[in-house]
């Protein structure tokens, strides 16, 4: 274990590499009466984080954000090795926002040599970007339940920026055996945007200028199809293809799916019933960067 010092705001920012000192911190925390905020990510913070670890920090005296690039996540040909990084920005942007440690595994930590068991969720991972990246939410669920076990968290802050994800991390925590993992509260917070509504994502700095200027175009179909639903259109078909008449002005977008489905199930209906809770969800390369987004419709908020 080694600390790290923090300048502004002059808060002591605790840097774990390993479970054991880890556990160690999070024990002498509680004896002292602190509960446990924790904040998964895979490190190349932007607001989009630092949103969940301000929460967190309203929240709990103790806020630990792992910093750790899960290559189990990661399809062969996607973008694991080039995936950004930059500790000590990131060590800043934690100690900001209010989080006072920081884990920070490597590999072999959180995957030793020998264990290879993997967590398979189903019924939310089937479709979507589970059909994209068949093993991706594989490794989300099992890096997500090996980070629990690490970091014990009494709260867990998600962003809605991965709308799927949330669904099998919330469905991992309602069916794992282990303590760490089942006694976790999973917190949803809303996506962070650009002001011209691209939604923050590490991967952004992919982007060419080009691209960055296409960019939003993503938004402007999801919000062309959350106005149709406000008017009254309860069709997917026609909400879908507003979403693709929008995605379809910037022709080198290439679409991989823009659809409203179920908010609950993610499964299709053709009429959404008045009361039904329904997501908005689009994924789509821009030169070579894969972006996704989505919005929620909540017909009783
Ligand atoms: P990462 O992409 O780093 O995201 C970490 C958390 O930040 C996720 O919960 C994600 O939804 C949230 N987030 C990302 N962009 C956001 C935005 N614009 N607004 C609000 N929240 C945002 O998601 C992962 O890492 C990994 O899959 C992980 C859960 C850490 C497992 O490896």
């Amino acid at each position: 274990m080694y600390l790290r010092r923090m300048t502004t705001p002059n808060r002591d920012v605790a840097v774990f590499t390993t479970i054991a000192d880890l556990h160690s911190y999070l024990a002498d925390a509680r004896r002292s009466g602190a509960t446990v905020g924790c904040v998964p990510t895979m490190g190349y913070l932007h607001d989009g984080h630092a949103s969940l670890i301000r929460e967190a920090a309203a929240h709990h005296k103790v806020v630990v954000v792992s910093i750790f690039v899960n290559p189990t996540q990661f399809g062969p040909s996607e973008d694991f090795e080039r995936y950004p990084r930059d500790f000590d920005r990131d060590l800043a942007i934690v100690g900001n926002a209010g989080g006072t440690a920081i884990f920070f595994p490597s590999v072999e930590e959180m995957y030793p040599s020998g264990a290879r068991s993997t967590i398979h969720i189903d019924g939310v991972t089937e479709m979507l970007e589970g059909a994209q990246r068949p093993t991706h939410f594989d490794g989300v669920a099992t890096v997500v339940s090996r980070l629990f076990e690490a970091m014990l968290p009494d709260e867990a802050y998600f962003g809605q920026k991965d709308y799927q994800q949330t669904l099998v991390v919330k469905r991992l925590v309602a069916t794992s055996p282990l303590e760490a993992v089942n006694r976790a509260t999973i917190t949803v917070l809303p996506t962070q945007r650009e002001v011209d509504g691209l939604a923050r994502s590490s991967r952004n700095v992919y982007l060419s200028q080009e691209d960055r200027a296409d960019a939003p175009v993503i938004f402007r179909a999801l919000s062309r199809a959350r106005m149709a639903y406000a008017d009254g259109e309860r069709s997917a078909t026609v909400l879908e293809q507003l979403m693709l008449d929008e995605l379809s002005t910037v022709q080198r977008l290439q679409v991989e799916y823009a659809t409203a489905v179920d908010a609950v199930t993610l499964l299709p209906s053709s009429v959404f019933a008045d009361d039904q809770h329904i997501v908005l969800l689009v994924a789509a390369r821009l030169g070579s960067t894969r972006l996704i987004d989505n919005l929620v419709i909540d017909p009783t908020a």
